[in-house]
């Protein structure tokens, strides 16, 4: 029997994907079930996003497309990095993928080689790992606990790049964590980086229109214009216009970094679909005040989910600003007992939850932090208030 490539006993599927299908298939089978787990935005694009897609559908010939992506597309992503305080960029330091997380797969690919050095902040989003696991990478992944707000510390950061990795990797807002760097942190962390020239910088951003308390979008290149020529700013379309289905993310970096992805796609996925590529113009181009409701209701859902979790005794959640996550310290539940199931660690804890209350949420081991759990708040704010209740019942029933 012909065996598998060697690489693929280190590849393993999405965690937060088996928790978000378990309970997919529960509800499909007739149980109550309120899914915490997978984070998309649940709101749908504005109606300018569908008539653009529309209207290139009559028009679409089908044909091969760019491998960088379209001019029309390149120049609204271009304005969309200078609206989010980047600006700058040309055509040639863009290009799309098939989402984000393409793009950052793209990169692992055209950056690392086996035995080269990744470093990122603990808790990850868990694809950083993977994809690094998956290209034959090491892993340096650098404890932020909850008593640092999850946040990266210079000094840390320092210590960590003194061993020359060949990439350096963070994001803002994050994900799992919901936790943003105000401008004062994003500011300290760059002029760590200007110290270690040799590290090339990834900035994961695609929440970046999604930060609440009027904290605002930072990035290390405002403060350090000369980082740009190692850094590369990822965002995407999903979760910013509710169209994480639609698969549209881009990069902006170095001509020869983008270049390299460039190439990478023409062997890849060839082009994004003419379709795709006009919804993605409009949504990047037109209203954005769909994006800033969303913003706001997410904050104000923020508010609900801190309430009720620091309302729980033992529970600890460090205040998250930005995205639609909440990743509270719940290791308050381990050694104690739920009805006559023992809840060791997390993944008992969130299999006891679904089980039992019927709410999915995602272990926190997924992200490298196992004392905690994610909670994707995005769902209707019935639902939201029903699930809350259901966790705060689930804690107040362990013995
Ligand atoms: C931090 C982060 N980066 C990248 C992605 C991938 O996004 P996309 O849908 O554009 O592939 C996600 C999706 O959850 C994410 O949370």
């Amino acid at each position: 029997m012909p065996l598998l490539a060697e690489r693929m006993s280190r590849a393993k599927p999405s965690a937060i994907m088996i928790v978000a299908d378990k309970a997919k298939k529960l509800k499909a089978a007739g149980r109550d079930i309120i899914s915490f787990s997978i984070g998309v935005p649940n709101f749908l694009p504005g109606a300018h996003v569908y008539a653009a897609a529309k209207e290139a559908l009559d028009h679409d010939s089908g044909q091969y497309g760019s491998n960088r992506g379209s001019d029309a597309l390149l120049d609204a992503i271009a304005h969309h990095f200078a609206e989010s305080g980047l600006p700058g960029y040309e055509r040639k330091n863009i290009v799309v993928g098939i989402g984000a997380k393409h793009a950052l797969y793209n990169l692992a690919e055209a950056l690392l080689d086996p035995g080269d050095e990744i470093v990122f902040p603990t808790p990850y989003w868990t694809s950083y790992y993977d994809i690094a696991e998956i290209v034959g990478a090491k892993i340096t992944a650098l404890p932020c606990p909850p008593a640092q707000n999850y946040k990266l510390m210079p000094d840390q950061l320092d210590r960590a790049l003194a061993s020359k990795p060949k990439v350096f990797l963070f994001g803002s807002p994050s994900n799992p964590t919901g936790m943003v760097y105000t401008r004062e942190e994003i500011a300290a962390l760059a002029d760590v980086l200007v110290k270690h020239p040799d590290t090339w910088i990834i900035c994961d951003d695609i929440y970046n229109r999604l930060v609440f308390d009027g904290v605002g979008y930072h990035n290390v290149l405002q403060f350090r214009p000369e980082l740009r020529e190692r850094t590369i700013v990822v965002d995407s379309i999903s979760k910013t216009y509710g169209m994480p289905g639609w698969r549209v993310g881009f990069i902006a970096a170095p001509e020869k970094i983008a270049q390299a992805l460039v190439t990478l796609n023409s062997n890849h996925i060839t082009n994004l679909p003419e379709v795709v590529t006009a919804a993605a113009v409009a949504a990047l181009t037109g209203p954005q005040d769909l994006t800033t409701q969303k913003r706001d209701e997410f904050a104000h859902k923020r508010d609900e989910v801190l309430a009720t979790l620091n309302a729980i005794p033992g529970v600890r959640c460090p205040r998250p600003q930005g995205a639609f996550y909440a990743f509270p310290d719940i290791s308050v539940a381990f050694g104690k007992k739920h009805g006559t199931t023992a809840i060791n660690n997390d993944v008992d804890l969130c299999n006891a939850l679904l089980d039992t209350k019927g709410v999915a949420c995602v272990p926190g081991s997924a992200f490298g932090e196992p004392h905690a759990l994610r909670i994707s708040y995005t769902c209707k704010a019935a639902e939201l208030t029903e699930g809350l209740k259901r966790i705060k019942g689930f804690f107040a029933e362990l013995t």
